[in-house]
């Protein structure tokens, strides 16, 4: 079994955070781990499979540097073994890998583009597929199928990568939306390159900023509602998607304008993961049927979390969908599982052997 992490994205240490907990937490007796690092470059290479190694602590975010070995993943890999290559020769073998555990969020990881590598290596792999993950990736495009299959989305706005994006252009795009707006990089996550914005003078800067992310930028208008998360889990073959009982974010410190990067990694204090979510029970069943029917529109596997809003009416209002949503035991996805009574290892196991059938 191979845990691949680290990536080419701006979430690249979150993802070798997510690393350190599956490492912890897999059953050695039962899967040989190789640990495989990406580096923010793009090179794979044999990485420490030491937990500690990969932990966020205080306030350090961990990499994967560069050891001069190359990882090379041939094709139709599941019977063919892995090899180290060090100054271009085979320095050792690492055998054959039956599944991968893609712990990758962001661009070049999460969003299609390593599952199509998968797929041509021949390789079984945790998550999402080529398509739903490239759609959970692309904020605007996720909106298209969600509206399309008919869930309640937030109104918004897209600024295309060729678009204007001069003060009365954009004022011009967002009208009727209100304020506060959030300004997005369409293609993103762990809330980079996202601004709130609360005067519409800072709305150029704003898309300056998201377009350091990505070309292509979402705004939404902002939903007065809690923000609630779903963990959803199985979506294969005789294993019909189900949903965790849904958590909350609260943000207790009003210095985080919301659930930005620092609330999320580096400044914890500030924000509760509340687990289960304080919601009455109808409430509870109307966001576990959004969230699987979210995750059945973008035709997600194996896991997902799903975002939404929960408005004053108890409405849902879906945010977004997470195909490899943040995963150290502390993240949201498994504080819900172990909520539901799937405890962390038991969810890598089963999220293991999805991938396996
Ligand atoms: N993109 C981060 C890892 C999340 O959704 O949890
Ligand atoms: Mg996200």
């Amino acid at each position: 079994m191979m845990v691949l992490f680290g990536g080419r994205s701006g979430e690249h240490a979150i993802s070798c955070a997510t690393a350190g907990g599956v490492l912890a937490a897999v059953d050695r007796t039962r899967y040989d781990v190789v640990a495989v690092g990406i580096t923010r470059e793009g090179q794979w290479v044999l990485a420490d499979d030491d937990p500690a190694r990969w932990a966020i602590t205080d306030g350090r975010l961990p990499e994967v540097l560069d050891t001069a070995s190359r990882v090379v993943l041939p094709q139709g890999t599941v019977d063919r073994d892995v090899q180290v290559v060090e100054r271009g020769q085979v320095a050792r073998t690492l055998g054959a890998v039956d599944v991968v555990l893609p712990l990758l969020h962001g661009p070049f990881g999460e969003d299609g583009t390593l599952q199509g590598l998968l797929e041509l290596a021949d390789v079984r792999y945790v998550g999402s597929g080529v398509l739903a993950s490239a759609v959970g990736m692309d904020k605007h495009v996720m909106k298209t199928v969600l509206v399309g299959a008919g869930l309640p989305v937030g109104p918004y706005r897209v600024l295309l990568p060729s678009a204007p994006a001069d003060p009365a252009s954009l004022e011009a795009l967002v009208a009727g939306l209100g304020l506060p707006l959030f300004v997005k990089p369409a293609r993103a996550g762990s809330s980079l390159g996202i601004t709130r914005v609360t005067d519409l003078a800072q709305l150029p800067e704003a898309v300056a900023e998201a377009r350091r992310h990505d070309p292509k930028v979402v705004v939404e208008a902002g939903i007065v509602g809690r923000e609630v998360e779903c963990g959803v889990l199985g979506g294969r073959r005789g294993a019909p998607p189900r949903a965790s009982v849904p958590g909350e974010i609260v943000v207790t410190d009003p210095r985080h304008a919301f659930y930005d990067f620092e609330a999320k990694y580096l400044d914890e204090s500030g924000v509760t993961l509340s687990c289960p979510a304080d919601l009455p029970a109808g409430v509870v069943a109307a966001v576990q049927d959004v969230a699987v029917r979210s995750f059945e529109a973008l035709g997600c596997e194996g896991l997902a979390r799903v975002d939404v809003f929960v408005t004053p009416d108890d409405e849902v209002v879906v945010n977004e969908v997470n195909t490899m949503p943040g995963f150290t035991p502390y993240s949201m996805y498994p504080r819900m599982w172990q909520a539901s009574g799937v405890d962390y290892a038991t969810l890598v196991d089963e999220l293991l052997q999805l991938a396996l059938e």
